[in-house]
């Protein structure tokens, strides 16, 4: 294996955590998260092993859409901290080891933006092409983000009468990026950003910032050409920068945002189609959904990867399976009608999911981060958190983060009525579930992370390689074998809630495997191992050779 590969395509083989600084960790009592709070916590990330940091929308809004509706891209939302404060954390996470990446999230700005403020003042002013008019509605583009708040995509705006697109919230006005002006302000906040040290972007709404319904008629060209040099632009000013997109798209257009077999647009993707089988495969408790998914899944460019998860910040959406496959997986994981979300989605954390720490959900962990791709991490995930059903929407999830027993799990000392947002209730709430208990106990989930974690890590051939997937003759398993560089890993696991046995054949000159999450040596005999894995086992092998 050459490790040295590694480190230029870091992402490749890096382990991403996603994290709120709103409800991470409050400093100053106030009952909002900040930077300083979130400062004081990097040594709990570091330790966990993650090596990248997204940050969601820290900057300032009128929050209406927890700050994916922005108002300022070059500034802080003052109730988190400073440029400053920023800056001295990107620099403390650098020391542990840590890279950052922010949300770029300019298919919309809120409708509070100045430029907006400009553009709709009148037909003639100067930023009105900023944003994309009508003079009618349109029933393009087809669709609604939130069907259940919004009825239309264009929203008329009663100072000219005119209408505006909006493939989010009516507060959320898209901007044309058909727009050369546009494009060159996205690359400029780009560059502001890398110039403070981030070392990327998470993309948010990939398709529909490049989506031409609406713009068609004024934009030159193929709008992905322009995320080819987007990529370009973000390289020439920082290396190693890397652009992570959001793209939840049909599988046939999957491969056009890494740019084709080139992969000089996105450096990753979100593997939404993945992640989708993979929790049917989980309600199922079968192998099949998954291994059709990756037999059908493009294939990855060289210096690109997949971004494997999973749950995110939003609804877990199922939106691209069929309507009895949907059933199947909200009859496991979210029955209640309160669970479920746009009729597409659930509202629930992985842990409350799965039933809590226990096998099932520590093999759906190890199954994840055994896929090909980078694995990718919610905050609150590395010690089972559960969701808040009593907030509404997908803010459900988004519940503080829980540090200790104490006072408001620790997440700040503001009387409870002040928070942010309330804590995780029931079974999932701090006295439960909180980092210094797990942190003490040898056999928590968290150590359990950060021991996959580590593995993960050390076992590049995952995210670095190409996989094949290896027949079983019992459905509840799924296997697959990656190679990379000469050395060969196989991952097994068991999908059912009973235990299951295979026969792997490791190939040529193999004589035994070293397990990798046990760490562990066994022999083959004649290049054959018999594997018996408990109810929801898994094992991480790594093929030995004479
Ligand atoms: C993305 C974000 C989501 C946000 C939306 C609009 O889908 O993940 O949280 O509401 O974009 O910006």
């Amino acid at each position: 294996m050459r490790l040295d590969y590694t480190s230029d395509l870091w992402w490749k083989n890096a382990v991403v955590y996603c994290l709120d600084v709103e409800t991470y960790a409050d400093s100053d009592g106030d009952g909002v998260g900040d930077f300083r709070g979130l400062i004081d916590r990097v040594d709990h990330l570091a330790d966990l092993g993650v090596t990248c940091l997204w940050l969601m929308p820290f900057y300032p809004s009128p929050n209406r859409d927890d700050g994916y509706d922005i108002s300022d891209y070059y500034g802080v939302d003052p109730r988190l901290g400073t440029l400053g404060d920023v800056v001295e954390f990107l620099r403390t996470a650098k020391d542990r080891g840590m890279r950052v990446i922010v949300d770029l999230v300019v298919n919309h700005t809120s409708d509070e933006h100045p430029w907006f403020t400009e553009s709709r003042s009148s037909l003639e002013a100067a930023r009105r092409d900023w944003y994309v008019w009508r003079p009618e509605p349109s029933d393009h583009p087809a669709g609604l983000a939130f069907p259940d708040k919004e009825t239309s995509n264009w929203q008329r705006d009663r100072r000219t009468g005119e209408y505006y697109l909006h493939r989010f919230y009516r507060f959320q006005p898209d901007l044309n990026i058909a727009n050369p002006a546009v494009r060159d302000e996205i690359c400029k906040i780009a560059a502001f950003w890398l110039a403070l040290g981030v070392s990327g972007f998470r993309m948010d709404a990939v398709p529909f910032l490049l989506e031409l319904d609406g713009i068609r008629e004024h934009m030159d060209g193929d709008p992905k050409r322009w995320l080819q040099s987007l990529r370009s632009f973000v390289g020439r000013r920082n290396g190693e920068a890397m652009l992570l997109g959001e793209v939840n798209a049909a599988m046939k257009d999957l491969s056009s945002y890494f740019g084709g077999a080139d992969g000089d647009a996105l450096n990753m993707q979100f593997a939404f189609l993945l992640n989708q089988s993979l929790w049917l495969s989980l309600a199922r408790g079968e192998g099949e959904p998954l291994e059709q998914i990756i037999s059908a899944l493009p294939v990855v460019p060289h210096d690109n990867a997949w971004a494997t998860f999973l749950r995110n910040h939003d609804e877990l959406t199922l939106d691209q399976l069929t309507v009895s496959q949907r059933e199947e997986v909200f009859a496991a994981f979210g029955p209640k009608p309160g669970m479920q979300l746009y009729g597409h989605g659930l509202r629930r954390r992985t842990a409350a999911m799965l039933g809590g720490d226990g096998p099932r959900l520590r093999m759906a962990w190890s199954l994840m981060f055994s896929l090909p791709g980078t694995p990718a991490l919610f905050m609150g995930d590395e010690i089972g958190m559960g969701e808040q059903l009593r907030i509404p929407d997908r803010y459900a999830v988004r519940v503080p983060m829980q540090w200790s027993r104490g006072r408001n799990g620790g997440f700040s000392t503001a009387a409870a009525g002040d928070l942010v947002r309330p804590l995780a209730g029931g079974g999932f709430g701090p006295a439960a579930v909180n980092v210094a208990d797990q942190r003490r106990d040898p056999g928590s989930l968290l150590r359990f992370l950060r021991r996959l974690i580590r593995v993960r890590r050390e076992t590049p051939e995952l995210g670095w390689g190409s996989s094949t997937l290896i027949e079983t003759a019992d459905p509840a398993l799924f296997a697959h074998r990656v190679e990379w560089e000469g050395s060969t890993v196989i991952a097994i696991h068991n999908l059912a809630g009973r235990p299951a046995t295979a026969e792997l054949d490791l190939g040529p000159r193999a004589d035994g495997v070293h397990d990798l999450l046990a760490d562990a040596e066994e022999p083959a005999r004649r290049g054959r191992l018999p594997v018996s894995l408990d109810a929801y086992g898994g094992r991480w092998l790594r093929v030995r050779r004479r």
